[in-house]
């Protein structure tokens, strides 16, 4: 099987098991309306498969054929959706010709109608093909991203992606369908909290992180679905982009930097040191504070003794370590991004 019709079934798959969960499969009242996929192919498909199903010549049979009958539907929509040529075997037989596609000339209700039918008609009985799972073929990414948007982000940001007054709109919203999508991706990896200011209004709100609890494609898929619905029309992200963004505040990152800048004084265990003249990291109030303003307020600008590591370090190499120090010695501060870094004053 080909990689491109082994990850349309991944999509598959997956946007079954989110259709379950969430209830956003094919609708009863959905299948009510659909086209009738019995006079679709009396028109569009019977000239070279012929009414019942039995084919001729070089086109095969669609009866008591076993590719269309298949529980696995995605080879069977594959076909439709973009044609095929060359030698295909049915029943034993070699068959040497050209389907056409039908993409552009029907909707994913006409194609799922027509292969409903096809697949119950004459001796054919399996299951019917939803519009849903044609969509998915016709564009894997995109659906799952707003399938993962409706389960992840909606409730937040809202279906139409225009927010409220405490969650910034994702429509319109210059970071987002920014040219370069890293920002937008680093928010979504690593969460981000404190002022944010949108098309001239300010939101003061906390973003979760979603590391750890997406996978860097479903990360793309939902920002590739953000950057493009609605008004947005912004180009698609890809896994490596989520890969790349989410490397500087990886906590093994974060350890180097510590143990090469910060360890000499404040101890291998975030104990401190220097007869107390160096503060223990360890359950410090400000590196578990909610906001990380303050700590990397300090860390920037540095304190007393503390030195400054602005310029000395990059802002992603900050989150890094700010990040490491607030999840390790029994911290329990959150993840830390770039943007949080930068903006301190
Ligand atoms: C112009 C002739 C033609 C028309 C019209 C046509 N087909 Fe086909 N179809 C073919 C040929 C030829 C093949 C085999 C292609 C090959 O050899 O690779 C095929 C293959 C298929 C297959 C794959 C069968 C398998 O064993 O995998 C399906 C499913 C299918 N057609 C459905 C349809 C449907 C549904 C329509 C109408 C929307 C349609 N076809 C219209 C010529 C046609
Ligand atoms: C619990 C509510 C909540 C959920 C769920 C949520 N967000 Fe957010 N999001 C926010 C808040 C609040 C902000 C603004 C944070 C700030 O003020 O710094 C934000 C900011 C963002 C931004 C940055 C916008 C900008 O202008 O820089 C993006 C992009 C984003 N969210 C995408 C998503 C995506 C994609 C999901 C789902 C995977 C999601 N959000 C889920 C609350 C949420
Ligand atoms: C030369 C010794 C030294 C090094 C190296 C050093 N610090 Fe510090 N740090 C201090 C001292 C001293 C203070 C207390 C400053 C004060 O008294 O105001 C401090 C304070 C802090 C605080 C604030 C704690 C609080 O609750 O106020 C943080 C956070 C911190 N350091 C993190 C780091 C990180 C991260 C690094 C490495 C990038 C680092 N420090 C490197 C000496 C150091």
């Amino acid at each position: 099987m080909s990689r491109r019709a082994s990850s349309a079934i991944a999509f598959a798959i997956f946007a079954a098991v989110v259709a379950t969960i969430y209830g956003r499969g094919a609708s009863p009242t959905a299948a009510a309306a659909s086209p009738d996929g019995s006079a679709i192919f009396a028109s569009k498909c019977a000239a070279c498969h012929q009414a019942n199903g039995a084919g001729a010549g070089p086109y095969p049979p669609l009866a008591g054929n076993a590719d269309v009958t298949s529980a696995d539907t995605a080879t069977a929509i594959a076909t439709v959706l973009n044609g095929r040529s060359g030698p295909i075997h049915v029943n034993g037989k070699t068959f040497s010709g050209a389907m056409p596609a039908w993409k552009d000339q029907l909707s994913n209700d006409d194609i799922a109608a027509v292969l409903t039918y096809v697949r119950s008609a004459w001796t054919n009985k399996a299951a019917a093909v939803t519009a849903d799972q044609v969509a998915v073929a016709r564009n894997p990414v995109a659906f799952s991203g707003r399938q993962i948007f409706a389960a992840k982000c909606a409730a937040c940001h809202q279906a139409s992606g225009q927010g409220s007054s405490a969650y910034p709109p994702l429509s319109g919203n210059p970071d987002v369908v920014a040219a370069d999508p890293k920002g937008m991706i680093a928010t979504i990896v690593n969460g981000r909290s404190g002022p944010l200011v949108v098309n001239g209004t300010t939101y003061n709100g906390k973003m979760p992180t979603w590391k750890g609890q997406l996978s860097n494609a479903d990360i793309a898929a939902v920002a590739t679905y953000v950057r493009s619905a609605w008004t947005n029309k912004a180009s698609g992200v890809t896994e490596q982009q989520v890969a790349a963004a989410g490397a500087p505040v990886l906590t093994a990152v974060g350890a180097s930097i510590y143990s090469a800048k910060c360890v000499a004084c404040h101890g291998a265990n975030g104990q401190g040191g220097g007869r107390g003249a160096f503060p223990a990291l360890a359950g410090d109030a400000l590196v578990n504070a909610a906001s990380p303003a303050g700590m990397a307020a300090v860390i920037e600008h540095g304190r007393s003794m503390m030195p400054s590591w602005k310029g000395q370090l990059s802002p992603g190499d900050i989150a890094a370590v700010m990040t490491f120090v607030r999840s390790s010695w029994g911290n329990k501060g959150g993840p830390v991004t770039e943007q949080d870094v930068d903006a301190v004053k």
